[in-house]
């Protein structure tokens, strides 16, 4: 059982040491082999998704990813950008379906923006597309046109692209609370019409799960106004790029939140929500629970093994009960740890 490391950019090579040595203490001879992404890798090689670690991630059966990204290579040609190693590896290993929980810890109930009630015993799980959709649409591009820059992207999915995310979220669906919402834009977008019609010819299938749909404005707006009524949402690579951001919030830090990136077969990558946060790098004060509930993901996703996930889980939830916050969800009363004191609590819970 290999899993390839990718620590990235940022926070990443803080948070993915945590948990690293929370998958070891599992003791569960999982061979680790580390490799570089995102700007450590243009930095290094001057390609964000080098060849030495397409090899690596294709031959191991997951990869742990921290983030990538930062102001540092924001001025590089877009070939170059760290994102784009992301984008790469993603459609590389055949990554089409986006996993992305947003639950409330009963304990971080005060760390939300969203009253109490709104939030409390919140648990939803965002299905995205992750491999198709504008974001890797064909033509696209800036270009002069009649003597003015012309911007375009091309938005597009096939109904078999379509139908296989569609299966994921409403198997999802089916070990949950039953409750599938489709999100598009139906009533202005050829694309999304096509996705609606996919998802209601699906449902039949499914008949245990109650299959609705939504308009993105409509849903971006329930999600923050009574985000209880989802149980799993489903939609494209774009509306779920922004809606998961969204929904992050509901729980009051991004920096809780695990995902996971599977292909056909399991093989997964695994990544917290949130990003690369340049400006806390390197201080010892990122959270790393959100990379570390990536790597119970993945012992369930990719291992099948519900038994070592749930440990890691309970440990983190025993960790937050204890008291332990870093900054991002540090409120007075509870104690203030960094990134590896953190690490050391879990350990120590496991
Ligand atoms: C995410 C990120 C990425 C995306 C960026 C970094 C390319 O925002 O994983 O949500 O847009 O998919
Ligand atoms: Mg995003």
């Amino acid at each position: 059982m290999k899993i390839c490391v990718l620590p990235g950019d940022g926070i990443g090579p803080e948070i993915t040491a945590e948990a690293v040595r929370v998958i070891e203490a599992l003791d569960l001879k999982f061979e680790l082999e580390e490799a570089l992404l995102g700007g450590a890798a243009v930095d290094a090689t001057g390609d964000p998704y080098p060849d030495a670690t397409r090899k690596l991630a294709r031959e191991a059966d997951a990869v742990l990813l921290g983030a990538v990204g930062g102001p540092k290579w924001d001025n590089l040609p877009r070939e170059q950008r760290p994102e784009r190693g992301l984008l790469g590896i993603r459609k590389d290993l055949g990554l089409f379906a986006n996993l992305r929980p947003a639950i409330l810890y009963p304990e971080l109930a005060n760390a939300s923006t969203l009253k109490p009630d709104v939030v409390s015993g919140l648990d939803i799980l965002i299905v995205r597309e992750l491999t198709g959709d504008i974001y890797f649409g064909q033509p696209r591009g800036i270009e002069n046109r009649d003597g003015e820059r012309y911007g375009f992207n091309t938005m597009h999915y096939t109904e078999s692209e379509i139908r296989r995310i569609g299966r994921v979220a409403f198997e999802a669906a089916r070990k949950r609370n039953k409750r599938l919402c489709s999100v598009d834009k139906m009533n202005v977008l050829e694309t999304t019409q096509l996705w609606r019609d996919v998802m209601i010819e699906l449902a039949p299938e499914y008949p245990d799960v109650e299959l609705t749909h939504m308009l993105v404005d409509n849903a971006a707006m329930q999600l923050v106004r009574a985000p209880k009524q989802f149980d799993v949402m489903v939609t494209g690579n774009m509306f779920g790029d922004i809606l998961s951001d969204e929904a992050s919030m509901l729980t009051g830090s991004i920096g809780m939140l695990p995902s996971a990136s599977l292909d056909a077969n399991n093989k997964g990558l695994y990544e917290p929500s949130h990003g690369s946060a340049p400006d806390i790098a390197g201080k010892g004060v990122a959270n790393p629970l959100a990379t570390i509930l990536s790597a119970a993901m993945m012992l369930r996703y990719t291992f099948n093994n519900e038994a070592a996930a749930a440990r890691v889980e309970t440990a983190v939830k025993k960790v937050l009960a204890q008291g332990y916050r870093t900054g991002d969800i540090y409120e007075p009363g509870t104690t203030k740890v960094g990134t590896k004191q953190m690490g050391d609590a879990v350990l120590a819970a496991l």
